[in-house]
């Protein structure tokens, strides 16, 4: 069965793949917020330290335990842990995949709407409030959010649908290229704006006094979202990876492009925001009021926000690829049916599980579930709880149970896969436990 599975032909095909899942909209509404507003530079040294100890080694242990079991997030631990419940890591990842894509294809919907608002000239106004209105427009017309979520969904759906050298690989090679080129133009623009030195201090201009507990934490949580790990994107992928290809390196250059577009995405934002003194905001706020209305204050606004949203639509398309493949891999794995198959399947159960959340920011909107509205308790079932439980029990898997040859073996045999084991028995899985405490509001 494994000399059959599918693979990721290229070396560049596999660094754009995992490239692809680890850029998203985190890059663009998340990252640089958050920089600039807890310290710039000072946090951004916290978050590469904190990359360092999380979010690397188990981007490289979860690339290596798929590589070593070639199957879905389930099957994997049966081939390399077979009678134990260590599976159930699998399960966990599968679950969160689902929830997180329940609402993460839902803002990806509204990005691509705001492609053609923006290339219509509907996106262009300069009044923060009235951004603010045309936004609760989308989110409030429950056909055009759901009928834009749909779009998407069926989009990555089909992509999926052709499998990962000729699906996932041949679209992340394009789009990858396509989103620094158009990210660099953006950036360019950016600069050459009056006032544009004052964007640059407030993301790279140290703060020391800024970091402190709580801040550590986020830029912690934010290592592990961004890198993609504790949901299994990453063990689907490294299943594709061919025995030559050498994890901890893919995994550095991964991280790095991350760091760099996310630093870009920032270059691109903050000189406009402050040329033309909004308020820095993050979220949805960044993405879909500030930045058309920061925009549209420029000649050629229009344009500008018609690619900047382009690009936003390719970051979250690689993301959604990776999350999508892995309840499609494990559905067509253990049914034996072709993908033709499991895709419609899949994308039924996430049009119907994403239509609360979606609806959720409009007429569904005083629904509650344990105090939170749908699209809040996806984020936090997916990204606070079930992300770091599997991360924690990946690395105490590999730390701990994997028997250490074979563990060894599996991460390269040298003196990176030594350190990486080293720091799953102990340090890695205590960070991430702080990282989930602190979500549960317990630290
Ligand atoms: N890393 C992606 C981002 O920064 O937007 C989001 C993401 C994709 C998180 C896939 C987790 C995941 F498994």
């Amino acid at each position: 069965m494994s000399s059959a599975r599918d693979h990721f032909s290229s070396r560049l095909g596999v660094l754009a793949a995992t490239l692809g899942s680890a850029v998203g909209l985190g890059n663009i509404w998340k990252f640089p917020a958050l920089v600039g507003q807890n310290g710039g530079a000072s946090f951004l040294l916290v978050y590469i330290l904190a990359t360092l100890c999380i979010g690397l080694p188990l981007m490289i242990v979860e690339l290596s335990i798929g590589r070593a079991g070639r199957r879905n997030v389930v099957g994997v631990f049966r081939v390399i842990a077979p009678k134990s419940g260590w599976w159930l890591i699998g399960l966990g990842a599968v679950i969160s995949c689902v929830f997180i894509l329940g609402f993460y294809s839902d803002v990806a919907g509204w990005v691509f709407a705001y492609i053609f608002k923006a290339a219509t000239g509907g996106a262009a106004t300069t009044d923060p409030a009235a951004a603010q209105a045309a936004f609760a427009r989308l989110t409030g017309d429950p056909v055009a959010a759901l009928g834009w979520q749909w779009l998407v969904l069926i989009l990555t759906g089909a992509i999926i649908m052709r499998g990962a050298s000729q699906g996932i690989e041949k679209v992340t090679r394009i789009l990858m290229p396509l989103l620094f080129l158009l990210l660099v133009g953006i950036c360019l623009r950016s600069l050459t704006l009056p006032g544009a030195g004052e964007g640059l201090r407030f993301l790279f201009m140290p703060q020391w006094d800024r970091i402190s507990g709580d801040v550590i934490l986020m830029a912690m949580g934010l290592a592990f979202f961004k890198m993609s790990v504790g949901m299994g994107c990453m063990l689907i992928y490294g299943s594709y990876f061919k025995e030559d290809v050498h994890i901890p390196s893919v995994a550095l250059r991964v991280m790095v492009c991350d760091l760099l577009v996310s630093l870009l995405a920032g270059i691109a934002i903050f000189p406009a925001v402050f040329s033309f003194d909004f308020a820095v905001e993050q979220g949805p706020a960044l993405l879909f009021m500030t930045i058309p209305a920061v925009f549209a204050s420029l000649p050629g606004g229009s344009l500008l926000t018609t690619v900047f949203f382009c690009l936003s639509a390719i970051a979250a398309t690689g993301a959604i690829l990776s999350l999508l493949e892995v309840p499609v891999s494990c559905l067509a794995e253990r049914f034996s049916c072709s993908r033709t198959r499991a895709v419609p399947l899949v994308l039924a159960g996430l049009m119907l599980l994403g239509a609360p959340a979606t609806l959720s920011l409009g007429i569904w909107q005083d629904v509650r579930v344990f105090g939170l509205t749908f699209f809040d308790a996806y984020d936090a079932l997916s990204s606070m709880i079930l992300m770091p439980v599997c991360g924690i029990a990946t690395s105490l898997f590999v730390g701990w149970f994997w028997p250490e040859r074979a563990a060894l073996a599996a991460l390269g045999n040298d003196r990176a896969a030594r350190t990486v084991r080293l720091l799953c028995r102990s340090l890695t899985p205590l960070l991430i436990l702080l990282v989930l405490l602190h979500g549960l509001g317990l630290v």
